[in-house]
């Protein structure tokens, strides 16, 4: 069964999108302003359509690792940004998605400047188109949000760009941006017409569901759900993990075992959208806060709702909280509507987060685990019979991490490589 990549990735962007706006203040859906901009001036230029799948993914990413490279290079808020770290980080990310074409130096070079004035120092012409068109997007949507420009400003903002060509912007950028900016473009970009804009630019991208490239974009969003908040980190990873061993205890072929995995790795994608005092706050909830928490189950609902080919993983995801009794979220479903990898992955995310370090308890291994799920089943919360299975499939990793299932270490292997390319290319 194919799944429809493109749309996943406009997930995905909007998770990123929230985390962006959260940490830096970013104008919301900055991202798909740029892929937009991006894919309209990569078409100006004649590009063929399947090379616009790599611009407009990468125009869709450019910023992915602001939160990783925030979180861990530069806790406060007083260091100037290191732009080539980010966008080394960025590079490396973007690296998971398997590209029907090349996508060398895209991000990387994003922040370059036509005139040699940009973190790498490279001028114009040493860089891909793609990461021209990426980054004259980007200057000109962080100087001046799109979506709340007026149109009497539109000339003021041409001339501005036209007076940056070969110093800011490089030649072929400018005149290519000039190109397509027009008022109509303006209006399409503005928050009630982007979802209609989004549609008509980006290029559908197919993927089979066991194709590797379906175990990277696994394994790209866990990395960036997981930066969200060091509380959850290992969390998305370690169930999808164990999803793999349960559904090999199971007898699953590879395309159940990448679909079950894919579900695992997106069930709490909904949690991007959680104001983080909430999702890292040491102490009890108070009641309006757990409402909140509770919300993210809905988001994934929400949120995965629109992709196809990924019907039956949107509900094993967006089940993860539902019990059989009918008192769990998002929709009280009942047992009757919970099907099988829905109640799978619902005692896995329980055995995860009882089994995991959290502010409010320290880690347990399989044998303090265990009672805790067998009491939810005898209330008929969870199914009985997965809880058994787990104590059988699960006992051997207690206190120990799952390691990746092996088309993931594969893909692993395969971005490494790529990686350590560039490194030694730079050195
Ligand atoms: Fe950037
Ligand atoms: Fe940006
Ligand atoms: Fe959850
Ligand atoms: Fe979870």
């Amino acid at each position: 069964m194919k799944i429809r990549m493109d749309k996943l990735n406009r997930v995905f962007s909007t998770a990123l999108d929230i985390i962006e706006n959260e940490l830096l203040g970013v104008s919301r859906r900055h991202s798909v302003r740029v892929a937009i901009l991006a894919a309209a001036m990569g078409r100006r230029l004649g590009m063929a359509e399947p090379s616009l799948t790599p611009l407009t993914t990468c125009a869709l990413f450019h910023d992915n690792a602001l939160t990783e490279y925030i979180l861990s290079e530069r806790p406060g808020a007083n260091q100037p940004l290191n732009l080539r770290l980010h966008c080394e980080y960025g590079q490396n990310n973007i690296e998971w998605l398997p590209f029907p074409a090349s996508v060398e130096n895209f991000i990387l070079h994003h922040h370059e400047l036509a005139d040699g004035g940009g973190p790498f120092g490279k001028k114009e012409g040493e860089c891909p188109l793609e990461a021209e068109l990426i980054a004259i997007a980007d200057m000109v949507d962080v100087g001046n949000p799109l979506d709340s420009l007026a149109p009497e400003k539109l000339p003021a903002l041409r001339w501005q760009i036209e007076d940056r060509k070969g110093s800011v912007y490089t030649r072929r950028a400018t005149d290519a941006l000039l190109a397509v900016l027009d008022a109509e473009t303006l209006a399409s970009l503005r928050e009630e017409s982007i979802a209609s804009t989004i549609e008509k630019h980006l290029p559908a991208w197919e993927v089979e569901s066991e194709d590797p490239a379906i175990m990277c974009a696994a394994g790209f969003i866990t990395h960036i759900i997981d930066y969200k908040s060091t509380f959850t980190e290992k969390h998305t990873m370690q169930i999808a993990n164990r999803s793999w061993i349960m559904g090999s205890h199971y007898g699953y072929d590879e395309i159940e075992l990448a679909r079950l995995f894919l579900a695992a790795t997106l069930h709490d994608i909904g949690k991007i959208a959680t104001p983080l005092e909430i999702l890292e706050k040491p102490g009890p909830l108070s009641a309006d806060e757990f409402a909140i928490i509770k919300l993210h189950a809905l988001h994934t609902h929400e949120w995965l709702g629109g992709v196809q080919g990924l019907e039956d993983i949107h509900a094993w995801a967006a089940n993860h909280h539902e019990k059989l009794d009918g008192s769990g979220y998002p929709l009280g479903k009942k047992a009757a509507e919970l099907d099988f990898n829905s109640r799978l992955l619902a005692c896995l995310d329980i055995y995860q987060a009882v089994s995991e370090k959290r502010p409010y308890h320290p880690r347990r291994g399989h044998g303090d685990t265990m009672p805790i799920l067998r009491d939810m089943a005898q209330k008929n919360l969870i199914d009985r019979e997965i809880v058994e299975d787990l104590d059988r499939a699960m006992a051997e990793y207690s206190n120990l991490d799952v390691p990746p299932p092996p088309p993931l270490r594969k893909a692993m292997d395969r971005r490494d490589t790529v990686i350590s390319a560039r490194r030694l290319r730079k050195a």
